[in-house]
């Protein structure tokens, strides 16, 4: 997930860019780079590793013009190659002439790459883009495309497999930009004799509020006073399928898509979120993890696992105990980050510690990898900020692919942890042979399913939201659970203390007798998570026996359950359904209400949801 924006008009180019760049950070901030057209048919690019505001001084400092009124500019969160400035957009060919930048993943790079390796070509970074920028360099110099640029990138895009928006420029087309999308969003801006191209109107909507979407597999050629869009699939016929629409938000709105809450657009985003990091994982046989400096015969001496994590990303660890013993019949332990150094765990060369963390920097969780690795055992981390701290340290790497997620409270990169954690369970499962390849590949299509099956849940919250209108004053919330719905209810309780700052606490079910049902009293709001009847009967009637208890004590019983189970709506005061998934999938679709829920509540009570108090999005102290 990057920020890309293009401009073509009679304006000097870069102010327009860097000012659509400055809106875009959000999208990452691992570095920058743009790319301007001078009048004399030369291009200009800079590029800095970090914020954009290194850019912008390395800019101001003159040491490179970058006059012309044509030009594009990226900003990046870093998926193939760490976040320096050689891996920074955009990247060129071998000429220097054409210039590329991209959102989104090439899979099919490795082929690529070694394909301009064979013929010669030296690549200058680690990135997947670089290698669109030869292809496109070629097409454009020689063959049937050569001297058309919109030719020669339908025909590059043709090669490309995955996700990309990409926009590129040739020094020998003045005034023209080329982009493309797949599986990626772009928008074209029109203005009054100027067009932009960008990730989203956010970029451009101080110029203009005429926007219009892309569909899939198009290609658009922008000049100042015109955009055709066309398909880049064989034939590259004009199409009509795209469509234009006027902005009516303001700029506030737009940086958050139209969200009052970047939280708000980061729970709509995880469908997107598990689709992409579920993306390139499986090559039609074995599932393939990203760095994996562990090989197969490593994981198969494995005989235990220790999670470590802290706070969300620990109860993520949580559903991957009951995801990794079910597949690989090792024993897992979960462990809170800030716990495990302390208690001298028993770690060797055989245990696996699966390091879990969104940002990459958490303290707790870097000293708990470090602790680990001084005691011989392997460490894989799950990570979602691509060359942090943490994958430096461990010797294998799963990222999720969230994108940046700039709400404190954790979402979307939850759902993206928790399906990561089953890709981890998979990958072990296939490497010890606890299951068949076919089996493998029948778990990892029905992950497949899930974004789907997430996109469904979120159109079902208008209640949840009505609810957290209803219940917003009330004193304290508890959330009860089993099996793979206690981790969710545990989250369900932070994202209601974090948000909403109210007394809230998740438990396993069936320790409610054990001492928390002396919490029950007259009309207290109980969320219950409930496991599926088809697949857990067991589980699923000692839970509806659980909710009768406190039901029978005056608790105001808010039921998630599956869709088409009746058996629980005489015990629901408000029954919330989910779709049908998988039983141990449940967490992917169940915790959606949950943030839905702590969000309406703290906004009916008038908090800022993005910046709770007291609450720091990396927390890099111990
Ligand atoms: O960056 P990390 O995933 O390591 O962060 C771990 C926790 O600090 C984080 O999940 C925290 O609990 C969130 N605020 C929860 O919403």
């Amino acid at each position: 997930m990057c920020g890309i924006v293009g401009y073509t008009g009679p304006r000097q180019a870069l102010p327009q860019i860097l000012e659509g760049l400055r809106r875009l950070e959000y999208r990452g901030y691992d570095s920058s780079g743009v790319a301007v057209l001078d009048g004399a048919g030369e291009l200009h690019t800079a590029k800095k590793a970090g914020e954009l505001a290194n850019l912008e001084k390395y800019i101001d400092s003159g040491v490179v013009a970058l006059e012309g009124t044509t030009g594009m500019g990226h900003t990046r969160w870093a998926t193939h190659g760490g976040p320096t400035d050689r891996n920074a957009h955009p990247h060129t060919d071998a000429t220097g002439r054409t210039a590329v930048i991209h959102n989104g993943i090439i899979e099919n790079f490795p082929v690529l790459r070694a394909e301009l390796e064979r013929a010669g070509v030296e690549l200058a970074s680690d990135t997947d883009t670089e290698v669109v920028a030869h292809l496109l360099g070629a097409a454009f110099a020689t063959g049937p495309t050569a001297g058309d640029l919109p030719a020669s990138m339908a025909a590059t895009c043709r090669r490309l497999e995955g996700a990309f928006t990409l926009v590129a420029t040739h020094a020998d087309v003045p005034d023209m930009l080329v982009a493309a999308r797949r599986n990626s969003p772009l928008v074209i801006g029109v203005g009054e004799g100027e067009m932009f191209v960008a990730s989203d109107v956010a970029a451009f909507i101080t110029h203009t509020r005429e926007a219009v979407e892309l569909g899939q597999d198009q290609l658009v050629v922008i000049t100042p006073d015109s955009y055709e869009v066309t398909s880049f699939l064989a034939g590259s016929s004009a199409t009509t399928d795209f469509r234009p629409f006027h902005v009516d938000w303001d700029l506030a709105a737009a940086e958050k898509g139209g969200h009052q809450f970047f939280m708000d657009k980061e729970i709509q985003e995880q469908p997107a979120a598990v689709e992409d990091t579920l993306r390139g994982h499986f090559d039609g046989t074995r599932i393939v993890l990203d760095e994996q400096r562990l090989g197969d015969d490593e994981l198969r001496t494995i005989d235990k696992v220790f999670v470590v994590a802290c706070g969300t990303a620990f109860h993520s660890g949580l559903v991957a105990k009951y995801a990794i013993e079910h597949w690989t019949r090792l024993p897992v332990e979960v462990e809170l980050a800030s716990e495990f150094r302390y208690r001298d765990p028993v770690l060797d060369r055989d245990t696996l510690v699966v390091a879990i963390s969104q940002s990459g920097e958490t303290a707790d969780t870097l000293e708990a990898v470090r602790h680990a690795r001084r005691q011989r055992a392997r460490v894989l981390a799950v990570c979602n900020t691509n060359g942090s701290q943490i994958p430096r340290e461990s010797d294998a790497v799963l990222y999720t692919h969230a994108g940046p997620e700039v709400g404190v409270a954790s979402t979307k990169c939850f759902l993206a942890q928790v399906t990561a954690n089953y890709l981890v369970g998979l990958a072990l499962a296939q490497a010890r042979g606890t299951k068949y390849p076919d089996e493998v590949a029948r778990e990892f299509t029905t992950l497949l399913e899930m974004p789907a099956a997430i996109a469904d849940t979120l159109t079902r919250m208008d209640p949840v939201r009505e609810l957290g209108r209803e219940i917003a004053q009330s004193k304290a919330v508890l959330f009860l659970g089993r099996h793979v719905g206690f981790p969710v209810a545990l989250e369900g309780a932070l994202k209601l203390k974090e948000l909403a700052y109210m007394h809230a606490e998740g438990f396993a079910a069936g320790e409610l007798k054990h001492g928390p049902i002396a919490l029950i009293e007259e009309g207290l709001p109980v969320v219950v998570v409930t496991p599926s009847p088809r697949s857990m009967p067991l589980l699923h009637s000692k839970l509806l026996s659980n909710i009768r208890e406190i039901q029978a004590r005056g608790a105001r019983t808010i039921v998630i359950g599956e869709e088409g189970d009746d058996t629980i709506a005489p015990f629901a005061d408000v029954l919330i359904e989910l779709p049908r998934v998988p039983s141990l999938l449940q967490p992917l679709v169940a915790t959606v209400p949950l943030q839905v829920l702590a969000a309406e509540i703290a906004r009916t009570r008038g908090y800022n949801i993005d910046k709770p108090r007291n609450l720091a999005k990396s927390v890099t102290v111990e």
